[in-house]
């Protein structure tokens, strides 16, 4: 069968709204997710649909949110020593990339149904390349067509604003990276996936993201910065309030700012920093902080407070430390609550936003 979740799952279970049940559903989807995967005592990875998987490089086709957890999955590959690349899957095909025998093309996509995604997959295969789908849904079209399919099992995503399946996707794509190079840093980060549950609850449980929704409710645009592990999210945090608030929203990586966007950057247009750890690219980052609150816009800092980015801040997100692998998961659940506060407060159709579709299946 297609389709395995009970209706339980598919209720709203008096949540007001898919998006916000899905969002709270995250600790159990990222259990779920973990769950016979990771040795007990040794913290070995050990993923079936992995096995044997020694590829010497891997490029991530996706769309949409799906392509932000394959540029986190790229970065995370590349860091442990895999030559990785992730490509918005309708740019594929345009001067394809160069593979050889053992390159792995990983599609990544919820539905397992978007066009775009199986057209890069298939051009993947007509270039005798293997495939693994990442995907929600078992028997999806991307699951039946990839040599190996590994399943995030986030449970049924109605609200068409993906939300616990990137947090879900970025789980497994650290599995997959600590899986086929278990001498790198994978047992540490293995270790803070343990306690991701623990802590998204912690950040659902303390959230303060409707307050700075009601502050910024009116603002005329909003940004988005972040370095590194923290980039794809800037950029998630701005699909997100653009796809349900209709709002416009950009992300940046924080570096690029000065080349182009601050432009834009007045005190009419929050600027969400994402920033943890006290590392080389969060004093960076704070940094740029510094820079658009000269120009006397909102700043907004996603923030574990181990650095000073607070001292310049207008409003604080706050998430627990976690490995800076890691961290990126709890900041996204922050900017994943501001979107929705600020469309429930606009009265959007938050589940169905206008003129898009949960899986898009034209090219
Ligand atoms: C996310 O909120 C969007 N609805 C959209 O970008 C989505 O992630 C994209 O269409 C890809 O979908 P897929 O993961 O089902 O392939």
């Amino acid at each position: 069968s297609r389709v395995e979740w009970d209706a339980e799952e598919t209720a709203k279970s008096g949540y007001d709204h898919y998006m916000l049940k899905e969002i709270h559903e995250q600790p159990r989807a990222l259990r779920k997710c973990l769950r016979g995967r990771v040795d007990e005592l040794t913290g070995a990875v050990d993923v079936e649909a992995l096995d044997g998987l020694n590829p010497s490089s891997v490029q991530f086709v996706a769309c949409g949110t799906s392509y932000h957890a394959a540029l986190h999955g790229a970065s995370a590959l590349r860091e442990a020593g895999v030559h990785a690349q992730a490509f918005l899957a309708s740019e594929y095909a345009t001067a394809p990339a160069p593979v050889t025998d053992d390159t792995l093309v990983v599609g990544i996509t919820q539905s397992g149904e978007t066009a775009d995604t199986l057209s890069a997959l298939r051009e993947a295969r007509k270039r005798g390349v293997e495939t693994l789908a990442m995907t929600n849904v078992v028997g999806s079209t991307a699951a039946r067509e990839c040599d190996r399919a590994l399943f995030i099992r986030a449970g049924p995503e109605i609200g068409v604003a993906a939300t616990k399946t990137f947090s879900s996707q970025v789980v497994a794509a650290n599995l997959l990276s600590a899986s086929l190079a278990p001498q790198s840093d994978a047992r540490e980060v293995v270790e803070a996936l343990r306690d991701l549950p623990g802590q998204v609850q912690e950040v659902l449980d303390s959230s303060r993201a409707e307050r700075v929704a009601e502050q910024f409710l009116d603002s005329e645009g909003y940004f988005f910065v972040g370095r590194g592990y923290h980039h794809p999210v800037a950029l998630e945090g701005a699909l997100k309030l653009k796809e349900i608030t209709y709002k416009h929203a950009e992300g940046f990586p924080a570096g690029e700012l000065k080349h182009g966007p601050l432009a834009l950057v007045t005190e009419e247009t929050p600027v969400f920093a994402l920033v943890t750890g006290n590392g080389t690219e969060a004093t960076k980052t704070v940094g740029n902080v510094k820079e658009v609150e000269a120009r006397d816009a909102p700043v907004v800092t996603v923030t574990d407070g181990v650095s000073d980015v607070e001292r310049y801040a207008d409003a604080v997100l706050e998430i627990p430390e976690t490995h800076p692998r890691v961290a990126p998961v709890l900041a996204n659940v922050q900017l994943q609550l501001v979107a929705y506060h600020v469309a429930k407060k606009l009265g959007r159709s938050i589940d169905k936003p206008r003129n898009l579709a949960k899986s898009v299946t034209v090219e």
